[in-house]
């Protein structure tokens, strides 16, 4: 048992975590920062933030240069509380360490070095990390893997290099960058994360001796370990098996492996959950999705930013969410939505578009070709088809006729316009905005209803119907439509007639 109190505590707090993100990202070839470029939704550099703060350091520190513009103002966003450092020129990582430290005076205990652009390394492994520091007793321990192509990497080169059993040495010699390495040391495939932890007086000393005698003329923060083996110093490795977790993303290829890998894992963790995934490949699930047990996500639905769907909720197929909050056993269908909320028990789609704003009660209904914004449409209440419905206020189990238009916009202003409960508003119709339609009022079909309905009134606000018979024997004679005319028995369709006779009796007034 460690006498440590505060592994005793099971708290970790390191000194001080150097996040390292100065480098340049060229080969991404874009205007953004490539630490701002997203995995699963989030920047890389929030995945490198989160994780260092697992650690609990007494200061987080990001190492700022390329692009800091962005990456401060991104920063000031995910997390205000860290510090910066201003890396100018990018000479090399033991420079971009060198330049972390400077502002936080001289510190005790240990400190960790790590990257802005490895988005899948986690917490955990930083946490064990620091576990085996400890248990090791070492003053520095390296994060290493075994990986099928070292290319490109430092090799981890331990004590018994060249005795026939390099990789098994107990501790680590050195490390040697690929354009530095013999090709004896090429061979070699395990490789530097560039994921450290390091004592303190380790690492000011070391840091103090570091020379740009190498092939990139550059200070290497790997340099640090032949200081430290020079002082009789144990220089260790903690190698994980999980390579994602030290992968970096240099480029657009890597950046589209590292989505799906990321997605792959997001997807699997849902599924062992308790949600139903029908086809794994084409569900997109961001890093800040919430699910409950038994939803049910179907082919080629895409969960985004902050959407959480309640249980019993069946999504897709072919539906987008970004930042919506899905009630319980509501069914989504074939929808494009973003920061909405959709009831419980309510039904959305197919064909749906809910814009920002949209708040849709229990049990409502927002159906095909139906566009919403910034719209609350109350309890019960449906808006099955056809419809624009912007700036809407609707109370509870208000009926919405198909191609109902709000004219909420007059080419200057946006206006509401308020649908009272159980409010009927008939097919066609137009409600120019600001109106107030009160509860349980109607509006008949094809109205343009510029004024306030009262309470249980009925607009009708159209114009009436003419009919002028013969009118196409007259004006089109021998056409199509004249020859059909002419053979019409002259009775209404026996199916209208019914619903006419049906109408008769429910409503006897309006159908003498
Ligand atoms: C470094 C390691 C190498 C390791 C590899 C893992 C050294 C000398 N080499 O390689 O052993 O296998 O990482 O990826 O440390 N950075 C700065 N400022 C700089 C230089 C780099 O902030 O002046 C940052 C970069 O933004 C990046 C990280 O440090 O996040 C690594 O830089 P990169 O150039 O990719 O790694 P190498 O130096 O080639
Ligand atoms: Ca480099």
């Amino acid at each position: 048992m460690s006498t440590n109190e505060q592994e005793q505590d099971g708290a970790q707090q390191v000194s001080a975590v150097v996040v390292l993100a100065a480098g340049g990202g060229t080969r991404m070839k874009s205007n953004k920062s490539k630490l701002l470029h997203e995995v699963a939704g989030r920047s890389m550099l929030s995945y490198a933030v989160n994780a260092a703060e697992e650690v609990e350091p007494e200061h987080l520190v990001v190492v700022v240069g390329h692009r800091r513009e962005q990456v401060l103002a991104h920063l000031s966003e995910i997390a205000p509380n860290v510090i910066t450092a201003v890396q100018e020129e990018q000479n090399g990582t033991g420079h971009a360490v060198q330049c972390g430290l400077q502002g936080l005076g001289e510190l005790r205990g240990e400190i960790l070095v790590t990257y802005g652009d490895v988005p899948m390394l986690t917490g955990e492994t930083l946490v064990e990390l620091v576990k085996e520091h400890r248990a090791q007793k070492n003053h520095i321990t390296v994060l290493t893997a075994n990986v099928p192509d070292p290319f490109g990497y430092g090799r981890i080169i331990r004590d018994d290099f060249g005795a026939g059993s390099a990789g098994h040495g107990d501790q680590i010699a050195r490390i040697v960058e690929q354009k530095d390495a013999s090709p004896e040391e090429q061979a070699v495939t395990e490789i530097n994360s560039g994921i450290y932890i390091f004592n303190a007086e380790t690492l000011y000393e070391g840091l103090k001796h570091l020379k740009t005698d190498n092939a990139q003329g550059e200070l290497y923060l790997t340099d640090v370990i032949g200081t430290a083996r020079a002082n009789q110093e144990r220089v260790g490795a903690h190698m994980i098996d999980d390579l994602w977790q030290t992968e970096g993303v240099n480029d657009r290829v890597q950046l589209a492996r590292m989505n799906a890998e990321m997605n792959r894992r997001i997807v699997e963790k849902w599924m062992k959950n308790g949600v139903t995934v029908q086809d794994p490949s084409s569900t997109w699930i961001h890093a800040d999705v919430d699910l409950a047990q038994d939803v049910t996500l179907l082919a080629g639905t895409h969960l985004e930013g902050a959407t959480s769907v309640a249980t019993g909720a069946v999504i897709g197929p072919d539906t987008t969410l970004t930042s919506v909050e899905v009630g319980e056993d509501a069914q989504v269908v074939r929808t494009h939505g973003s920061f909405s909320v959709i009831g419980a028990g309510a039904t959305v789609g197919p064909f749906s578009f809910l814009r920002p704003g949209t708040e849709l009660g229990a049990k409502g209904k927002i159906g095909a070709f139906v566009e919403t914004k910034n719209a609350q449409i109350g309890d019960g209440s449906k808006v099955p088809h056809l419809t624009y419905c912007g700036d809407a206020r609707i109370g509870e189990g208000v009926n919405v006729g198909a191609g109902t238009i709000f004219a909420n916009y007059d080419g200057t202003n946006k206006s509401v316009t308020h649908l009272g409960d159980n409010v009927f508003i008939g097919s066609n119709s137009v409600l120019v905005a600001p109106v107030d339609i009160a509860d349980g009022a109607f509006v008949a079909a094809g109205s343009a209803v510029v004024e306030d309905v009262p309470a249980g009134g009925l607009a009708v606000a159209r114009g009436r119907q003419a009919v002028k018979e013969g009118w196409v024997n007259n004006k089109r004679p021998n056409s199509k439509a004249a020859q059909s005319a002419s053979k019409c028995p002259g009775e209404v369709h026996p199916d209208v007639a019914a619903s006419r006779e049906k109408m008769a009796k429910v409503k006897p007034e309006e159908y003498k």
